[in-house]
């Protein structure tokens, strides 16, 4: 299958696990040169660098916490140094506190809030200083929690409705600069995520028992739809956010 994406570059943020691995990896299926963005696990970043160069194309790490301005910026120097320029770009990482609404507290929120939605904005802002070869693509990383009451995820599912709602408002003011920025919303996947989730378990049986498809999400389902919204056969789809959730969200 030719996607067109061959010599394009992109940097994926959260790229050293999990959907942000996949999404890398996929990219590289399709020659397309990553940034690995990491902020804490080089070991698995470079892991991942090693399975691009494998794929034929190249790979870029970058170590950066995507709520600090003055690290998106030095990962952008560092694009425009080794590539000077940059086509795609997938905001994936995501961190955030999961408790009761009782034990949340502003610094909680406020933290999440940076890493999950906030951090778009230096992103972006960054990604239209640098060259691009043709129509530029955003992807956000978002989740089902956006929109429905998930225990636990008040603070995380406020960011990504935050996401979301960013995600609608950056696509209408740069659409006419040839930038489509639109969203991946994922049902449960499992990953390292999980672990964190004090109900894990229970998250998972939910999600599998009642998803119409009749099994989880998995980082490879995410890749796909990201890989699509990055490719010219979405030139007409902006500000969306394309649910991958094995119809998990259509059921009353
Ligand atoms: N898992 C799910 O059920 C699920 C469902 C729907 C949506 N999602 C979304 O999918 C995306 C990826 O989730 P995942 O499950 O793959 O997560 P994950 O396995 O926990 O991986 C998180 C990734 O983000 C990176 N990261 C975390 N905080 C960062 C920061 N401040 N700056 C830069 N990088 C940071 C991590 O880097 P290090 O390895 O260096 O720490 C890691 O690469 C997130 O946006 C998440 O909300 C997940």
């Amino acid at each position: 299958m030719d996607l067109k994406l061959r010599g394009k570059r992109a940097l994926v943020t959260g790229a050293s696990r999990g959907i942000g691995r996949a999404i890398a990896l996929s990219l590289a299926d399709f020659k397309v040169d990553v940034a690995i963005n990491f902020f804490r696990n080089r070991q698995a970043a470079e892991e991942v660098a090693r399975e691009i160069e494998a794929r034929g194309a190249r790979a870029l790490l970058l170590k950066g916490n995507v709520a600090n301005e003055e690290h998106v910026a030095r990962m952008f120097a560092d694009i425009r140094a080794a590539w000077n320029g940059l086509d795609i770009l997938v905001s994936n990482a995501a961190s955030g506190v999961l408790k009761p609404v009782t034990e949340l507290n502003l610094h909680h929120f406020h933290w999440t809030m940076d890493i999950n939605a906030a951090a778009l904005l230096p992103l972006v802002q960054q990604f239209l200083r640098l060259p691009a070869r043709g129509p530029r693509a955003v992807v956000a990383v978002s989740s089902l929690g956006a929109v429905r009451a998930i225990p636990n995820y008040t603070a995380v599912g406020a960011s990504k409705a935050a996401l979301e709602s960013m995600v609608r408002h950056l696509a209408a003011e740069l659409a006419p600069q040839g930038v489509r920025i639109n969203a991946v919303s994922a049902g449960t996947v499992e990953t390292d995520a999980l672990k964190h989730f004090p109900n894990r378990e229970a998250l998972v049986e939910e999600s599998q028992r009642r998803t119409p498809a009749g099994r989880l999400v998995t980082p490879q389902d995410v890749a796909n739809a990201v890989v699509f919204l990055c490719t010219d056969f979405a030139s007409m789809i902006h500000g969306q956010t394309i649910l991958v959730d094995g119809g998990y969200s259509i059921l009353a």
